[in-house]
């Protein structure tokens, strides 16, 4: 509590609001205890960098990376074996994507829409938070998180869910059929595309196109360009931290159009913390 009330807004008091969001947060320790300390920790980080740095966020991009406590938290390379050093470097941000994507699913999985019966692959799909929320939803028949192997490591401890299977494999390198096992009908890009440059960016998308089926979907759900601390809430810190990185669909949608101008593109947008978009890319030949 005493960390909790740093960052949410109206937690002390004794009006019905406040008794809400003390009960919001007490089923949310209940749930994701784990997930809401690791929030908590980032937000202080963020809150830091910000204070220190923050006005590193667009003029040097690196230079803020390279000093800010939130970023040597994301470390992907330390997630690239099974040691025991790495799954322990790896749970913290772990947690706190997956806390966040508890969050972010059930405005999200609304935008979406997963054939029953479909073959599904996510890349970076982490700890599978949003992977059970669309198995939930839609029933697929098989659906697979591509992701680091301390990362996939850290989401089969999760639990089973049928059709669900974790691929340690680095998404930059291969052939995605290959590694999922099947011509995927859909591939989504959760809040993934934004962590690379564009180039890398466009070869993801690339390598998508090549592995999906006849007729399927790519699907991308990324927040919107930043455009200033409009949420109200301490999430505007931490998105702040990533401004630099967040782009608006139509960057995508050009991308995608330009390596195939036969896809059909929808993009539905909502708001969470702040501004997201749901773009989806469906084949028609
Ligand atoms: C910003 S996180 C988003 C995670 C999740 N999709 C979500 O929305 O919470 C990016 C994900 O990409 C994964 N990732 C980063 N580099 C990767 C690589 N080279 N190959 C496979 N996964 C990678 C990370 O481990 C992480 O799970």
């Amino acid at each position: 509590m005493g960390e909790a009330r740093h960052f949410l807004p109206d937690l002390v008091g004794n009006d019905p609001k406040a008794a809400a969001r003390r009960d919001f947060l007490a089923t949310e320790m209940a749930q994701d205890h784990e997930g809401i300390l690791a929030r908590l920790s980032f937000l202080r980080s963020a809150c830091r960098d910000v204070a220190l740095f923050g006005d590193l966020i667009f003029a040097d991009p690196d230079a803020f990376m390279a000093q800010s406590e939130t970023f040597s938290l994301f470390n992907y390379h330390l997630a690239r074996d099974l040691s025991e050093g790495a799954i322990e470097a790896t749970r913290p941000w772990v947690a706190y994507v997956s806390n966040l994507t508890r969050t972010e699913a059930p405005f999200l999985v609304p935008l979406i829409t997963v054939a029953e019966g479909a073959q599904v692959l996510e890349p970076g799909g982490n700890s599978g938070v949003f992977a059970r929320a669309l198995i939930d939803t839609f029933h697929p028949l098989q659906y697979v998180v591509m992701d680091l192997p301390a990362v996939c490591a850290l989401g089969r401890d999760r639990g089973a869910v049928p059709g669900l299977s974790f691929v340690a494999a680095d998404m930059r390198k291969g052939d995605w059929r290959t590694a999922a096992g099947f011509a995927p009908d859909v591939i989504l890009f959760k809040s993934v595309l934004h962590d690379w440059p564009e180039a890398e960016a466009g070869n993801l998308l690339t390598e998508a196109l090549r592995a999906l089926a006849p007729g399927g979907q790519i699907v991308i759900a990324e927040r919107t360009a930043f455009r200033g601390m409009t949420g109200g809430t301490s999430m505007d810190y931490a998105n702040l931290v990533f401004a630099a990185f967040y782009r608006d669909p139509d960057l995508y949608q050009a991308m995608l159009q330009r390596l195939a101008p036969d896809l059909a593109v929808t993009v539905s947008r909502t708001v969470i913390d702040t501004e997201w978009f749901v773009l989806t890319a469906r084949r028609t030949s």
